[in-house]
């Protein structure tokens, strides 16, 4: 039965809803009637290549930008009519995230609390815990300006947990950090996830999608999935992708690539690979083909599919 409690409940639950949310620059689409939920506590992956709307999405979740049409609603505060509200309940770390490079750590996170109003009296405990998680407790009196990329970047992740946000909005936050750091920031964002926090992060890295409770991929505005990684891969490429080994390699992953229905064939190592767009399109097809363009076919085997797999396909049908 569902009474006004659960009900309640239930909707506490969600923290972000968008519902044909929709963004115009003048007559360009940046964000074409996107629709999504996200429960309090996920770690979501909203993916896409440059230009396809991830950053727009963002900001208008954070009420930086009105939607042109559509609504959203964050912890089922309008984006529109509840700004204010929202910003008190939310972190983001932008793409251009600002610090103030002649400050130094603990000035940076000290400004920060200044512009969220955290209360004189709570200050220092705050930014001593947000010193320790981030691992700049020895590094506080440095100049952020010193600082290497893998260290702003935590620094800048501190800066937007100042005032404990439960959804917490990252974009692009690891492009250009080296791996080892990389790898480090996102332990940071499951100790987050893990004490509660909402992660929204936005990556076009495919490795760190995979490590997402659920992803979102965009294209030109558009939200093509929205699922675990590993029901996209199931549901669009039944978890697999064709290796084939074949000789010469170039040529044989040219005539794949003009085959119909193929979305993509790609090398991996010395095995071409080959993304198949529709059932009618079956490993018969290909290696009848090959072979009748003097192609030496060898063994083929089905794979596991990646995301970036599953991304290449719905592109492919998009477009
Ligand atoms: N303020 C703006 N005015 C005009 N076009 C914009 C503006 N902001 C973004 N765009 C355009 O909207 C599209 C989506 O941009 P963005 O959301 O930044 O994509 P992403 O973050 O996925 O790279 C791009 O083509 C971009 O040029
Ligand atoms: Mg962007």
């Amino acid at each position: 039965m569902l009474n006004k409690s659960n009900l309640m409940a239930t909707n506490r639950s969600i923290i972000i809803k968008t519902e044909g949310l929709t963004k115009k620059f003048g007559e360009f689409t940046a964000v074409d009637n996107v629709s999504f939920e996200v429960q309090r506590g996920e770690v979501v992956g909203y993916l896409g290549p440059n230009g396809s709307g991830k950053t727009t999405t963002i900001r208008m979740l954070c009420g930086l930008l009105h939607p042109s049409s559509g609504h959203a609603q964050v912890n089922g505060l309008d984006i529109v009519h509840n700004t204010e509200a929202i910003k008190r309940q939310i972190g983001y770390m932008s793409q251009k995230f600002a610090l103030y490079d002649d400050l130094t750590v603990l000035e940076n996170l000290q400004f920060y609390a200044g512009v969220y109003e955290i209360p004189r009296a709570t200050e220092k405990q705050q930014i001593d815990k947000i010193l320790e998680m981030a691992g700049l407790t020895t590094r506080q009196k440095s100049i952020s300006s010193e600082l290497s990329g893998g260290w702003r970047q935590r620094l800048a992740l501190g800066c937007a947990l100042v005032h404990n946000p439960i959804l917490l909005f990252l974009d692009e936050p690891t492009s250009g950090v080296d791996p080892v750091a990389r790898r480090e920031f996102w332990d940071l964002i499951y100790n987050l996830a893990h004490e509660g926090t909402t992660i929204f992060v936005t990556t076009h890295y495919m490795d760190e999608a995979e490590h997402c409770g659920r992803v979102g991929f965009m294209s030109n505005g558009r939200l093509l999935a929205f699922d675990t990684p590993r029901a996209l891969k199931s549901h669009y490429l039944h978890g697999a992708a064709w290796a084939i080994a074949a000789t010469p390699l170039l040529e044989t992953v040219d005539i794949l690539s003009h085959i119909p229905g193929v979305a993509q064939a790609s090398m991996h190592g010395d095995l071409a690979q080959v993304i198949l767009a529709d059932e009618k399109t079956t490993l018969q097809t290909l290696t009848e083909t090959l072979k009748a363009n003097g192609i030496a076919v060898g063994k083929a085997e089905l794979v596991e599919a990646t995301l970036e797999d599953v991304f290449v396909l719905l592109a492919h049908k998009q477009g």
